[in-house]
């Protein structure tokens, strides 16, 4: 029986959820793969600290990344840590010595994914990620291998289980943004640095991932055009409800024309598409390919158990081939995409404007849309006369980025605007 020896840096969330696994589900690990996987180190920050889980006594834990990476007898080296400095140097040597790696750092793919590619390609050893993307939704391994003979049309999802879960909390129950954020923290969801979750950050990181393995195209992450949750409040949910939508934080990234149109945005989702029942912790991913049509995949999108699904489903698979495929384009080098400038993708909007209630608004804002080409779908005003402010609230028939940039930043200057315009795009198939 062959033996495959693991050594995990970073035995948080994640690396605690794959050893687990590895536990709890060695027999059908071992009826699958023929092989017996091994636990040999473990790196962590603090060797003393209190672990809801610890492995058998013979798996040694270090704080010491050099000893760590200078161990010869590791098989497979599992970064589950985060960061992009530590991480990167003990994947690089990894890579260096020969090592495969697996990884759920997607902030590391993102930002170094080229380089580390290289060097894996180089050095003839895998780099593999399913757990990038999607916490346990085996969405790379289906763009991979089981879309393999499709040209990518779109990829749209919900690829952020924080944001969804606060998204979701605040529509279902009506709990306030940061309550619901702290609850995600708890529960294993979120990043070291949360801003990440909300900015839509994290989401970036994911498209730049998911942009690679369906195209074989670098979408660089500083040219893509992000927008997190943040300025999303109650009343555009209750809004969005009223309307027939539910408010989802989008990554996606569509080939029009041969140049790639790429973003994160928070966008109101008509409520009969499956991307808008898609609740909690859950992501979603709406794959198109020209021969198979819209495939839709669904699952956890974050925590321990299934992001350690998806990180075990990588070791599994490095053990079985002696020719890993890292970039799904046979390993060949990733060159920069096509891009579709940002400002001419097009959309329908929702706008909330927030306003001082007297005469001539209304037909300001009207006025003021119509001469950058917007013209308007839906219109509500909700009259309160305990409050000096009003929302108004507009969706819209297609427009530019560029055109609704230009109406919105001179409608916050008019003088009955008394804060910025809330802005989101319209999703409807
Ligand atoms: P976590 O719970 O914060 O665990 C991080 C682990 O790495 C801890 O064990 C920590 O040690 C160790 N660590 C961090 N920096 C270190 C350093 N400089 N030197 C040594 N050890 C270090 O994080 P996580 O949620 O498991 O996430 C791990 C990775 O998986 C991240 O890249 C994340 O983006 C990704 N990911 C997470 C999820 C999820 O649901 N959480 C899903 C998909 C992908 P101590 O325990 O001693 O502090
Ligand atoms: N913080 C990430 C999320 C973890 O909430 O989706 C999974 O990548």
């Amino acid at each position: 029986m062959q033996t495959v020896k693991l050594a995990i840096a970073g035995f948080g969330t994640v690396g605690t959820g794959l050893a687990r696994i590895l536990e709890e589900n060695e027999e059908i690990i071992f009826a699958r793969c023929g092989k017996k996987f091994v636990l040999s180190s473990v790196l962590v920050r603090d060797v003393n600290k209190k672990r809801d889980y610890l492995p058998g006594p013979d798996v040694k834990f270090t704080a010491d990344a050099d000893e760590f990476t200078s161990n010869p007898d590791v098989d497979i080296v599992v970064e589950l840590m985060g960061g992009i400095t530590v991480a990167k140097d003990i994947v690089t040597k990894a890579l260096e010595a020969g090592k495969h790696v697996v990884t759920a750092n997607k902030h590391l793919l993102a930002v170094h994914g080229i380089e580390l590619f290289e060097i894996a390609s180089r050095n003839k050893v895998g780099l593999y990620y399913e757990s990038s993307v999607a916490g346990g939704i085996p969405i790379i391994q289906s763009i991979k291998e089981s879309l393999a003979g499709n040209r990518i049309k779109s990829i749209v999802g919900i690829l952020n289980g924080t944001a969804n879960y606060i998204l979701s909390e605040m529509s279902t129950n009506g709990l306030e943004f940061d309550t619901a954020l702290e609850q995600a923290k708890e529960l294993g969801y979120a990043e070291a640095d949360p801003t990440f979750d909300i900015e839509g950050i994290d989401t970036a990181h994911k498209v730049c991932v998911l942009t690679r393995i369906a195209y074989g195209k670098d979408y660089p992450l500083d040219e893509l055009p992000v927008k997190g949750i943040t300025e999303v409040e109650g009343q555009d949910i209750r809004f969005a409800r009223e309307f027939g939508y539910r408010i989802k934080l989008i990554g996606q990234v569509r080939d029009v024309g041969g140049k790639l149109e790429a973003g994160v945005f928070p966008a109101l989702v008509k409520y009969t598409l499956l991307l808008a029942r898609v609740g909690g912790n859950y992501n979603a991913i709406r794959v198109e390919g020209n021969a198979v049509g819209p495939a839709f995949f669904h699952g956890q999108g974050a925590g321990s158990l299934p992001t350690g699904s998806a990180v075990l489903a990588d070791i599994m698979a490095l053990a079985k081939t002696s020719t890993p495929d890292n970039t799904g384009f046979c390993n060949a080098p990733i060159k920069k995409a096509d891009i579709l400038a940002p400002d001419l993708a097009t959309s329908e909007y929702y706008f909330r404007f927030t306003v001082q209630d007297k005469a001539g608004v209304m037909a300001a804002l009207a006025k003021c849309l119509a001469e950058h080409n917007i013209s308007i779908a839906q219109a509500v005003q909700k009259d309160n006369p305990d409050e000096r402010d009003i929302p108004v609230v507009f969706t819209t028939h297609k427009a530019s980025t560029k055109d609704v940039k230009a109406a919105l930043a001179e409608i916050d200057k008019m003088p009955f605007i008394t804060r910025k315009t809330v802005s989101m795009r319209i999703l409807k198939g």
